[in-house]
């Protein structure tokens, strides 16, 4: 029997994640872990519930996850909390996602601080609705010198959109001679991008059972390992178990980035 299945019979759920969190935190991690939380709709639709409480039951998750990545040691977690395709959704859910996520933030901020957790965003909130927008200005003030997690929330994000928007911004210093063409390299693109600064995902995590992207940190995910849940696997029933279940299964994977590993490499 090998040692995760040992750890799975072991009889508490607070048990099975102590062991396999220590067995984690002895092999090297992935520092930046994103995560699309898929299925909060389907969740509650499947429970005879409104959409919104779906979403409420994943903003839950996202407390949980958050924690458990800052007892890891994990450095980065990227969630793609709001697309900038999402506005196609009907008004009121609109709403109710952006109220839980101020609801969230007021009464999260003191622990996140006090975690020495870091909130960023990445994303166009400058057209967020204004409540949610002065909320996250103050979480991303109050914790910015924070040395702990940092938590990228992915708010009004698109990813064709901040490529597009760092061609104009590099194509605007082309053309006021502050750059010359030939400085244009994967490193000034990625600088460029609103992640500019912050290592590429090692990790997406996708639940709901989709397999696919959705214009999602398009251009850092060139070499991420990719994870999907089943697809009975809905964001409000992910757990501390499936993470560290994605992360163990990371941590045995192969990652040649296009080349070849020699003989005795690992
Ligand atoms: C995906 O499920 C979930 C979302 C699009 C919204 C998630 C965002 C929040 C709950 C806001 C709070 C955010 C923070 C950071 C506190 P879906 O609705 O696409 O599910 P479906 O695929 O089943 O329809």
């Amino acid at each position: 029997m090998n040692f995760l299945n040992r750890i799975r019979q072991r009889k508490t759920f607070k048990e099975h994640n102590k062991v396999t969190m220590d067995l984690i935190r002895s092999r090297p991690l992935p520092r930046h872990v994103s995560i699309i939380m898929d299925g909060n709709g389907r969740w509650a639709e499947r429970k005879g519930l409104p959409r919104a409480a779906g979403h409420r039951q994943g903003v839950e998750k996202i407390r949980e996850i958050i924690k458990a990545s800052a007892e890891l040691g994990i450095q980065y977690l990227t969630l793609y909390a709001f697309s900038t395709e999402n506005w196609k959704r009907p008004k009121e859910e609109i709403k109710a996602i952006m109220s839980l996520l101020v609801e969230y933030l007021r009464r999260e901020l003191d622990e996140l601080h006090r975690n020495n957790i870091k909130i960023v965003t990445i994303g166009n909130i400058a057209s967020l609705p204004e409540i949610a927008y002065e909320e996250i200005q103050k979480s991303i003030n109050t914790t910015s010198a924070n040395t702990g997690l940092q938590v990228n929330v992915a708010l009004n994000y698109g990813g064709r959109l901040e490529i597009v928007t760092a061609i104009r911004e590099i194509s605007r210093k082309v053309a006021n001679n502050e750059l010359n063409i030939s400085d244009i390299d994967e490193d000034l693109v990625s600088n460029h991008l609103y992640t500019g600064g912050i290592p590429d995902p090692d990790l997406l995590i996708r639940t709901g059972g989709d397999k696919r992207v959705s214009n999602f940190l398009l251009y850092q995910i060139a070499y991420t390992e990719l994870w999907f849940s089943d697809a009975t696997l809905y964001w409000p029933d992910f757990n501390v178990k499936h993470y560290l279940n994605a992360i163990y299964d990371f941590q045995n994977r192969q990652r040649r980035y296009g080349g070849v590993i020699e003989k005795g490499e690992n």
